[in-house]
Parts: structure tokens; sequence; C-alpha cells
């Protein structure tokens, strides 16, 4: 589905992001989860003349699609295939140390949710994927029919935070093999006993397999882990987490980091007029740290 400017994603926060990073002309800025390039589009057009924006994502798809929106900043822009937890390694090949700004807009894009084939969304009847990457790892489908009862469960608790993880858990177990997305969240649905309200019953259960799979919360904490290498000093942090479990841990981080000084007490949540006109950024979360 696109919007009404004929692009998949809109991205979230979009002023927040531009004013919380101190976008200035020049300066050089790296966005760690292209996605479908709008905030990327937004950061080069701000850091002209001059200015530079290395973009990186797991997903070679996102590449494709920024490409093509983002040829018109030519030199400007530099893009590259790479999982963020190689940040500090990618930002050095491509002479982006030290950097002004790195920007981490965490989870998935609308694209992938809505692409059929990659099996993200219980809405959709594609198999069971939800790889970034899908040249990486394992798909959703590979977990959910061979883990244990009780890992699934624990994998369901933990990440999709979804109290009725055991039910879940057993019914997914009693009913493998799992293909698809839509037979699983029809599984997630009878079994969790939750009636249809605004969000889908198997929402969390879909949001701990595709955390699961692609190790979200790991490679979140190693590309925490090498801001500081990649920063320059005065340089800003921002990240947008989704989910709590990752601003948890952005926030901890940010505690316990002595080189990186949260810039405001609490974190930026989007506008009602925001969250009205666009439904994927009600959970957005924003927190900004300055290299010191
Ligand atoms: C919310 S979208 C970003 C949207 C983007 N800011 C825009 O304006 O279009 C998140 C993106 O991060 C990517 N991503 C998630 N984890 C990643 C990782 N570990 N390394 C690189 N990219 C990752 C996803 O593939 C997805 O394209």
């Amino acid at each position: 589905m696109t919007n009404a400017s004929g692009v998949y994603h809109e991205p979230v926060m979009l002023g927040e992001v531009l004013e919380s990073l101190v976008v200035h002309p020049g300066n050089r800025y790296i966005d760690c989860t292209l996605g479908d390039g709008g905030h990327a589009a937004a950061i080069s057009e701000a850091s002209m003349p001059g200015g530079r924006l290395l973009g990186m994502d797991a997903d070679p798809e996102a590449i494709t699609a920024s490409r093509d929106r983002l040829e018109r900043y030519g030199d400007v822009v530099t893009l590259v295939h790479a999982n963020f937890a190689t940040l500090g390694q990618i930002a050095r090949e491509q002479g982006f140390v030290p950097a002004h700004g790195v920007l981490l807009d965490l989870g998935l894009s609308s694209r992938q949710l809505d692409a059929e084939e990659r099996g993200f969304s219980f809405q959709r009847n594609g198999p069971l994927d939800m790889r970034f990457n899908p040249a990486e790892g394992v798909p959703a489908a590979t977990l959910v029919n061979e883990r244990s009862e009780e890992d699934l469960a624990n994998l369901i608790y933990q990440l999709g935070q979804e109290p009725r993880s055991r039910r879940i858990a057993r019914a997914i177990v009693i009913n493998r093999p799992v293909a698809t997305a839509q037979q699983l969240a029809e599984i997630v649905r009878r079994a969790s006993g939750y009636r249809r309200g605004r969000t889908h019953p198997a929402t969390r259960t879909f949001q701990a397999l595709r955390m699961a799979v692609n190790q979200e919360l790991a490679n979140l904490e190693t590309v925490l882990l090498q801001v500081t290498g990649v920063l320059a000093h005065g340089g800003r942090l921002v990240t947008i987490a989704y989910h709590s479990l990752e601003d948890r841990l952005v926030k901890r981080f940010l505690a316990s980091d002595e080189e990186l000084r949260p810039v405001h007490k609490r974190v930026l949540k989007p506008t009602p007029e925001e969250v009205s006109r666009n439904r994927r950024s009600r959970s957005a979360r924003i927190r900004v740290a300055e290299r010191m």
C-alpha cells in the first residue's frame, strides 16, 4: 500500500529526527536503518551543500528502493547493504568517522510488512520467513516447527510480552507443521481466546518471532556499543524504538555510558496529529544523546 505521495513507508517523527540530529550543511550522517529512505532523503537535503549520508540496511530490497529515491542526491549518498551490528567497520571503510549524527529507526518498514512473500504480516498468506536479510539466519518457520514447546512459550512471553504464551505455544506444537503466516495467525487467535479488537490477537506472537529471527535486541546492543567510536565530539545519536524492550535497552545503555549524555530527560513521542495520520507511529519513542 503506498501513501498519497506514492511512497510505501512514511518516515516517523521526521521533524523531531532532523532537529535532534542537528543536521547542518557540510556534515556527515549515518542512517543505520534506511528502509524506504524517507529520513535519509530529508537528512541528505538538509546536509547540502557539502554534506554526506551513509545509509545502511540489512534488507537488500530496502537498498534498492532507497537507491531510486535518493538518486537525485548523487555523491552525497553512499548506500551499503549491511547489518548495523557492523556499523563501526562500515563507517570506517566508507570514510564516515567521525560522524556528526547516527540514526537508528528500529523494527520493520511498511514495505516489509506489506510484502506477502516476506511473511511479516498475519494479514497476508506468505510463507513464514520474517528475515530482514533473506540470505542470513533461519526463517520463522524453522523456529515455529522445530523449537520445543517450552522454548516457544518463553520466546513469545519474553519478546512478545504475551501473557497467554503457554497456551499459544501448546497450540502451535499440536498444529505443526505450520507453513504460512495466516495459518499461524489463526492458530494463535483460536488458542489465545482473545477477541478481535483493534489489534489482532497474534500481534505479540508475530512480533516475538520477528525479533527472535532477526536477533533484534542483540544487534541493538552491539550497535550501541559502537556508536561512541563513530561519533564526533558533540555528535548526536537518535534512536526510534517501537517496543518497550528496545526502548528500555537504549535507556539503560545511555544511563551507563560515560561518553553519551542524554539530551532530554524524557522520551519524545509523536503528536496526536501524527498518530492519527500514521498509525504505525503510535508506539514510537525517540531518545537523543550527545557525545561529550
Ligand atoms: C522502521 S524501518 C526504517 C524506515 C526508514 N527510516 C524510512 O524513513 O523509510 C527499519 C529498517 O531497519 C532495517 N533493519 C532492522 N534491523 C536491522 C539491522 N540489524 N541492520 C540493518 N538494518 C536493519 C529493516 O530492514 C528496515 O528496513
